[in-house]
């Protein structure tokens, strides 16, 4: 059996638009490295970390609890140490502290001879979510572990359900360079709403899960839309309004907030569209003075992967 490996830990699209909290999908071109190692001397140790300014302490590292949630629920004949090479920036909205905390027990199981299940992992890893958000929830970690479109059917018991990935799908992000903290943007949401608005967005949940199966583009257009938390969050985005019309105008077939912010994403149909949207997003932030990062991605269906 290995002793050490190292993993590609992607980045996620969390909400997908419509399900808050339930769906997510998991990006492609951009994650983090992650070098896991056995060790003889027992515990979780984080001796190197690279790209940010995150906490060795394994108690105050999101990787580093969902280790300890795992090492100390399977208490194992030996220690692990993590190298984490950050390349996704945090509060970024694409699931940096997922792709830490999916990563640690990935690796971990990898080298136990994968005692755990999808599952299972999931549920160690949302231990350590739970110290970046304040709250634990699996909608970034399921995609990030499963791979392709997935909806967290119940967080406890947790169930996640894997949903098909049409073959033409592709994604855009832009990333401006400021910081939304998750626990903050989940601080403005109403605690209550509208029945009217509830009953819209359930119709998109579903549609948009029947789109995904079906591989019927026009109706994922259709679903592609959030009428609950975007009014309250995209106030903290700037020009949130002026990307998104220009990408639909661009030919995407849906914009909306990325996980908690500030990333905004689009689905396209083809590779072509979508890059077709980047350049018209491009545009929108290039006439500000904020900075921003985009990407094109294909769908990845196959979730963590080992290098
Ligand atoms: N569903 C979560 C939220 C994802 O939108 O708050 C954040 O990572």
């Amino acid at each position: 059996m290995k002793n050490e490996i190292k993993i590609f830990s992607p980045a996620t699209v969390a909400n997908v638009a419509c399900g808050f909290d339930v769906l997510g999908f998991c990006l492609d071109t951009i994650g983090d490295e992650m070098v896991i190692r056995k060790t003889q001397e027992k515990g979780i140790k984080i001796t190197k970390i690279e790209g940010y300014d995150l906490p060795f302490e394994a108690e105050k590292n999101v990787a580093g609890v969902s280790a300890l949630a795992m090492y100390n629920a399977l208490q194992p004949d030996c220690g692990f140490e993590i190298e984490i090479y950050k390349k996704i920036k945090p509060g970024s909205g694409i699931g940096s502290s997922s792709a830490s905390a999916a990563g640690s027990v990935f690796g971990m199981n990898e080298l136990l001879g994968n005692p755990l299940n999808k599952t299972e992992l999931t549920n160690y890893a949302m231990k350590g979510e739970a110290l970046a958000s304040k709250c634990e929830h699996a909608d970034n970690l399921a995609p990030a572990i499963f791979g392709g479109f997935t909806l967290v059917k119940s967080a406890c018991p947790l169930k996640v359900l894997e949903l098909p990935t049409p073959s033409d799908l592709f994604a855009t992000l832009i990333h401006p360079q400021i910081e939304i903290k998750t626990s903050e943007s989940r601080a403005i949401l109403p605690k209550d709403i509208p029945l009217a608005n509830a009953i819209t967005q359930w119709a998109n949940v579903g549609s948009l899960v029947h789109g995904l199966h079906t591989s019927d583009y026009d109706l994922l257009k259709e679903s592609l839309s959030d009428v609950i938390i975007e009014p309250y969050r995209k106030q903290l985005i700037p020009h949130f309004d002026d990307v998104k019309s220009a990408a639909l105008e661009a030919g995407a077939l849906g914009c909306a907030i990325s996980g908690s912010g500030p990333s905004i994403f689009m689905l396209s149909k083809t590779e072509a569209t979508a890059k077709t949207v980047e350049q018209a997003i491009r545009k929108v932030y290039s006439q500000t003075d904020i900075k921003f990062e985009t990407y094109v991605s294909k769908i990845n269906t196959q979730g963590i992967r080992i290098l």
